[in-house]
């Protein structure tokens, strides 16, 4: 009977299943290239050593990689400072090596996704380059420029992301051009339908390559405000932060469904923007069945604490039950219509076991109760390089150690704030965008099995110990658990087509939702029920239907309790 049940299921989950898109279905993993494996002993990644380890990924249970921009770059902010779209930077390889990985990785059916960053380009650029040169070049209204205000100042108050004004002055042609994030990486004016264009072709060009989508960089930016006004001034250095001017302007949509209609949807691809600055309110016209993309990362998790801005040194207070929150909020939004990638980590932000978890707490049973949310909530899982391993934040002793651009800018606003240069590090520790971008482990040998030469970047001291190959060799690792909560979702339909409800809304401190998949026709629900206790105290709860159901799994190898231990996370399918 239960048998019957099973294959009856099994059934109708794959017809729930064949309703959603193939990237609905699958989990992406993101590869920063610079840091996952290098080949040539430059102790730079680079596509030959992604290649070597496609096997690697196969098996974890990965079905799309996305890649960080691997385009030539002068590196200013690690390849988002592109100086040409449609080539390959040599320190990772040649265009041969880019179509080989496509190939390699096809073969095991996983695809390649690329990363779009088309609200800047590199001020080396031949598109910038040409733009400079004189005012009326052809290309000068390819990027925003502008006359200076009163005395030739900025023409704005605008502060850019990575700190100091958004606009900088050039003396050869006497005006200043507009730059969101550094001054190296100058916005390209999206209202010339000549940039537009160019940048559609950029798509066609890699589509025909027979990538599977693209991650969209910053994209709320792209559309610039009329009129060009001052902000309040909101920080010592008598600035106002550019998102209030330039974030999800009026008249953005015209451009991304143009862009859609011309691109996207001409493909089978799929499409994840960054989108940190639209709003609920706004979503169902940027995702969905009538939306610009397929999907957009949600940020509200990732912003907890951040009350006023995103200023490291600033975050306050906040618990981890406000995960109950977020991930409701959104899956309430998009639950007719839309899907959201679930992600903890990226390259932008630090180490999740750090990040959610107190400092003291055992790193491999945080980061088995992120991944369970992870690969059990509705929504396409995003893993991070290294996620996968429970790798943790890096600590080093002087902000000269850190690479990343962002960190600097950081550390100089929190002393404009008046901390001391000690007080400001414990910001770059506990954020920095280099504690995900320390190179990837492999082994406990030398340099971790990341390069034979020495890593760009330095290796995180615990590779000794939390490294893939050692990860491999122990059934209770972190590696063993993804790839058997990842082997689960594929088991079970729920987890993938189910609904996501909330459960035990008022039990504090517990975290509990359900996954149902139901086939009113032939009677048959498969319900699989997660249930997490989000602080350290012991905790019970009431939920009547898990008397009659099967523990899937846990972070706790220990036989199960009647009560939650502290961060305890199960997952039960209901008989
Ligand atoms: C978002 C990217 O994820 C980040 O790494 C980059 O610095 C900015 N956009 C600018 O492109």
């Amino acid at each position: 009977m239960y048998l019957l049940f099973l294959s009856k299921i099994s059934k109708r989950g794959a017809f729930f299943m064949g309703k959603l898109k193939w990237w609905q279905k699958t989990v992406v993993y993101q590869i920063y290239p610079k840091s996952f494996c290098d080949s040539n002993g430059d102790g730079i990644g680079d596509l030959a050593g992604i290649i070597s380890k496609l096997d690697y990924l196969k098996n974890l249970g990965v079905g799309a990689i996305w890649l960080c921009p691997i385009y030539p770059s002068p590196q200013v902010d690690n390849g988002y400072d592109i100086s040409d779209y449609c080539d390959i930077a040599p320190e990772y390889g040649t265009m041969e090596d880019m179509d080989k990985l496509i190939t390699e990785a096809k073969k095991r059916d996983i695809k390649i996704v690329m990363d779009l960053v088309f609200n800047h380009t590199s001020d080396k650029h031949p598109w910038f380059i040409e733009s400079k040169s004189s005012k009326d070049n052809p290309k000068r209204d390819w990027y925003i420029w502008r006359d200076g205000a009163k005395d030739n100042t900025a023409p704005t108050n605008w502060r850019s992301i990575f700190g100091g004004s958004s606009w900088k002055f050039d003396k050869n042609t006497n005006q200043y051009y507009l730059h969101t994030f550094a001054s190296e990486q100058p916005d390209l004016n999206w209202e010339n339908p000549c940039v537009r264009k160019a940048l559609y072709d950029v798509c066609r060009f890699w589509i025909a390559k027979g990538i599977g989508g693209f991650r969209i960089d910053a994209i709320p930016y792209i559309k610039k405000p009329t009129v060009f006004k001052d902000l309040p001034v909101d920080g010592a250095d008598k600035l106002g932060d550019i998102s209030l001017a330039c974030a999800n302007q009026e008249g953005i949509l015209d451009f991304l469904y143009e862009w859609k209609s011309e691109v996207f949807d001409k493909a089978d691809i799929f499409t994840v923007c960054e989108a940190a600055e639209v709003t609920a309110k706004d979503l169902p016209k940027w995702i969905g069945k009538d939306g610009a993309f397929d999907m957009s990362f949600d940020f509200s998790h990732i912003r907890l604490g951040f009350k006023d801005g995103y200023l490291w040194h600033k975050r306050q207070p906040w618990k981890l039950i406000e995960l109950r929150k977020c991930f409701s909020d959104i899956q309430d939004t998009i639950k007719d219509n839309g899907w959201m990638p679930v992600f903890f980590e990226n390259h932008d932000v630090a180490r999740s076991v750090n990040f959610f978890f107190p400092k003291e707490l055992d790193k491999v049973l945080t980061a088995k109760f992120l991944a369970t949310i992870l690969l059990t909530m509705r929504g396409t899982p995003f893993i991070y390089q290294g996620e996968e391993l429970g790798m943790t934040n890096i600590k080093w002793p002087s902000i000269k150690m850190y690479n990343d651009i962002y960190s600097a800018s950081e550390y100089e606003l929190a002393l404009k704030d008046g901390l001391t240069p000690k007080e400001a590090m414990k910001g770059i520790w506990d954020y920095s965008r280099d504690n995900a971008r320390s190179p990837m482990t492999w082994n406990s040998g030398t340099h971790a099995g990341f390069s034979d030469g020495k890593p760009w970047l330095p290796l995180n001291d615990e590779y000794h110990e939390i490294n893939a190959q050692s990860e491999e060799a122990d059934e209770n690792s972190v590696l063993h658990y993804y790839k058997e909560l990842i082997k689960l979702r594929e088991a079970h339909s729920a987890l993938t087509a189910g609904e996501y409800e909330e459960l035990l809304s008022y039990s504090p401190g517990i975290y509990a939702y359900a996954r149902t998949l139901k086939d009113e026709e032939a009677n048959i629900t498969e319900r699989i029920i997660i249930i997490a206790n989000t602080t350290a105290k012991i905790r019970g709860y009431r939920l009547p239907e898990l008397k009659s159901s099967k523990l899937l799994i846990s972070n706790y190898k220990d036989k199960e309790s009647s009560l939650l231990r502290s961060f305890e996370i199960r997952v039960y399918k209901v008989k």
